[in-house]
């Protein structure tokens, strides 16, 4: 199988990607300390708690020049005029104290350019889509004077009905810290100063995924050994990384909202975690503690957000209003807002923007250079997930006169997905607008209707695009019932009841309930929301020019009362067999026993309708021969896991393979499986590869009944495969 899809680049858009494709390890030097404590000492207390405050941009005006000017803001947020900027920057700069301001916003999966929803990025399990995309992502964005994202959003999602799963890397942690830590390296680059690098933020610290009931901004009740266990690590990667700023969550846990939480912002993130750089609070975050009834004023969250060690506050502007009086009346220490504004300082100075201020006005611009768009398109192919394909229906013939149906099928706004404040529709390619102008598609036969029409009598195959819209997924987008809405289902077994072969393509913002869809579909082609090249890329893979890899970030759970399932849970003391009872005619005369009782639900079975890791492609791939260098592992040791991976097919393709783990017996109950690594393997037909993971002891720690981060000796199995439930061979070591 060969990509056709490549276009191809012109030479400036060629610079740009190269400086994308480069790879190297990020290093937090040089710190600018000596240049921060000089300007430190020549600062008043105001001009300090000025660079504490955040702004959101609601128009240039005199009001917000005077404040600028009188150094009461250290940073804007949401003003993307390259002018206005320039004209505040001067404000700051030469009318105010000298010190810049730092421009921000979300810009999260593409500022123009929309690559595929971070969800989906996570579905290529190659954390290079996420470092381009954020690459990508940075030099559009500042070119338009944007040095600081909000990105990337590394909480742990396990409960589909949280809208912002779509921002999500996953269920996983190893996944999420892996494609976070990608994304962090994407937007920083290896020198912050360069003006087409942009600070990125790891958010939201902490557990904000974990809502109660999967609504969005819930409480969370996180105890401290999953906090280190699941939440925490993309966290601690992130700071490895050199990320330069961190977000406090919305939530409380446990009753203490986060941006008024000292011992998770001092003990944790600064102490354990080492965390060097700006802690920014989520908008609002500070004044909302009034409203959750933990803070009595605004003066109160000001105080306990200070002296929690946040450093800059997001839009209300309760610092500049409350701090000074605070530490007049011995409240707040001078040595923690000093702190606070040694960070802050560091950032600008990493950002370069003592040296260059301004935003050039570039002659040429990067936004939807080909190469961005190719970018965009490969990201997109590698993250979409065959789900289903009986009898072979995929890849179509091009030959194959399809008809194509559904709201998604050309749907140019939702199919860039959440999140895309400055993407714009009219540059995204749908499947039908590349069906109808793109000369790569141009021999192919379709017919396009959004209903059922007689023109699908003379059709080979059907083409069904369902989904969700894009605003049903992302921030305060929480729902309850995750199936397929409105009369999606009922279109889908209209077309079904033609006995065409159908292929569902779906779009959508997370995981849905599509159980009851399967059956009238013969193929499933799954895409989170693919952005802006959605369209080209799908159809690559449905006419087998590209060959689907995308794997499972997250549990695809049959009903929506299942949540919360994923593959990495604890075992009950009474696990189910695979033929656990279930709500049947054969069982309704059951009557009620202590023995034999299990931990599932009766009217939905105990597994997924499909596990974290699975994927399927058009070629075919067989494991064998899973072996170990060796039965035993000691402290500070390594150890080779290999397999034999095989193409059975004629087809060309890339699988992931993936290794997981099972700690047997821990001081705490260890998960029934953990993924400790994931290799993207390119197999040519009835190609043989012996794919190789070292796992290094460290790989096995985790923290346990005494809070320390450890491995713990004892057996261990092990399994690499395809997904995380049908690997067929395992094998048992033991770690000294
Ligand atoms: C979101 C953040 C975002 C911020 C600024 C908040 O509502 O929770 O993730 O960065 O807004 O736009």
């Amino acid at each position: 199988m060969k990509n056709n899809h490549l276009l191809p680049f012109k030479p400036f858009a060629l610079l740009v990607l190269l400086l994308c494709i480069t790879s190297y390890s990020y290093s937090q030097k040089p710190d600018y300390r000596y240049e921060v404590e000089s300007l430190l000492s020549e600062m008043t207390l105001d001009e300090k708690i000025g660079q504490m405050n955040q702004l959101n941009f609601e128009g240039l005006n005199d009001e917000l020049l005077q404040k600028v000017k009188r150094g009461e803001v250290g940073s804007l947020l949401n003003v993307t005029d390259t002018e206005v900027i320039n004209i505040l920057q001067k404000a700051a700069i030469e009318n105010g104290n000298g010190i810049p301001l730092v421009i921000a916003r979300d810009v999260i999966h593409g500022y123009k350019t929309i690559f595929p929803i971070p969800l989906g990025q996570a579905a290529s399990f190659d954390p290079e889509v996420a470092r381009i995309g954020a690459c990508v992502a940075a030099a559009e964005a500042s070119e338009h004077g944007i040095r600081w994202t909000f990105a990337p959003m590394i909480d742990i999602a396990r409960d589909a009905r949280w809208g912002r799963i779509a921002e999500s890397l996953g269920e996983d942690p190893f996944l999420s810290a892996l494609m976070g830590a990608a994304m962090v390296r994407g937007f920083q680059g290896e020198d912050l100063s360069l003006p087409n690098n942009i600070a990125a933020c790891a958010k939201h610290f902490v557990g904000y995924g974990a809502a109660e009931g999967g609504r969005d901004y819930n409480s969370t009740s996180i105890t401290p050994l999953a906090l280190r266990n699941t939440y925490l690590p993309p966290f601690q990667k992130a700071i490895d990384e050199g990320v330069a700023t961190v977000m406090t969550s919305f939530n409380d846990n446990d009753g203490i909202p986060t941006s008024g939480n000292s011992y998770l912002l001092k003990d944790v993130l600064r102490q354990e975690m080492e965390f060097r750089g700006v802690v920014v609070s989520d908008w609002n975050s500070v004044g909302e503690m009034i409203t959750h009834g933990f803070a009595a004023d605004g003066k109160d969250a000001a105080m306990l957000s200070a002296n929690a060690g946040l450093d800059m506050e997001m839009n209300t502007e309760l610092y500049v209003t409350h701090l000074k009086q605070l530490v007049q009346e011995g409240k707040v220490s001078v040595a923690d807002i000093d702190n606070s504004v040694r960070y802050i300082l560091q950032m600008k100075f990493r950002l370069g923007l003592f040296s260059n201020p301004y935003v050039k006005i570039k002659k040429t611009s990067v936004v939807y250079t080909d190469a961005h768009l190719q970018a965009a398109k490969e990201a997109a192919l590698k993250s979409a997930i065959l789900l289903k394909n009986e009898n072979n229906t995929l890849p179509l013939k091009e030959t194959q006169k399809i008809a194509v149906f559904g709201p998604m099928a050309d749907a140019p706004y939702d199919q860039l997905g959440t999140w895309i404040f400055d993407g714009e529709a009219n540059h995204t390619v749908t499947p039908i607008g590349a069906l109808k102008s793109d000369k790569a598609y141009e021999n192919i036969k379709f017919t396009y209707e959004t209903a059922l029409s007689p023109s699908l009598k003379d059709a080979d195959v059907a083409v069904v695009f369902l989904g969700e819209e894009s605003k049903l997924s992302g921030e305060a987008s929480s729902l309850s019932d995750i199936n397929l809405r409105g009369t999606q289902s009922a279109l889908l077994k209209e077309i079904k009841a033609t006995g065409k072969p159908v292929v569902l393509v779906i779009m959508a913002g997370r995981p849905l309930t599509i159980e009851r869809d399967l059956p009238y579909a013969d193929a499933v082609l799954y895409n989170f929301h693919p952005g802006t090249m959605g369209g080209p890329a799908i159809l690559d893979l449905l006419f087998g020019r590209a060959n689907p890899s995308g794997k499972l970030p997250v549990t695809f759970v049959r009903e929506v009362g299942q949540i919360p399932l994923y593959y990495n849970h604890n075992n009950t003391g009474r696990p189910a067999p695979d033929n656990a009872r279930t709500l049947n005619a054969d069982t309704k005369d059951v009557k009620q026993t202590s023995v034999g009782d299990v931990s599932h639900y009766l009217d939905s079975g105990k597994g997924p309708l499909f596990p974290f890791g699975f994927g399927l492609s058009y070629s075919r791939f067989e494991y064998s021969e899973l072996s170990l260098s060796s039965p035993t592992i000691s402290m500070n040791d390594s150890l080779i896991v290999s397999v034999t991976l095989r193409n059975t097919s004629n087809i060309d393709g890339v699988e992931i393979a993936q290794l997981y783990v099972r700690d047997l017996v821990g001081s705490i109950i260890r998960p029934v499986k953990e993924l400790k690594g994931f290799q993207r393997v390119s197999l040519n037909a009835g190609e043989t590869k012996i794919v190789t993971f070292t796992l290094f002891s460290d790989d096995l720690a985790f923290y346990g009944i005494d809070l320390i981060r450890k491995a713990e000796p004892g057996f261990f199995d092990v399994w690499i495969g395809g997904d995380s439930k049908t690997s067929p061979d395992k094998k048992r070591f033991e770690l000294k």
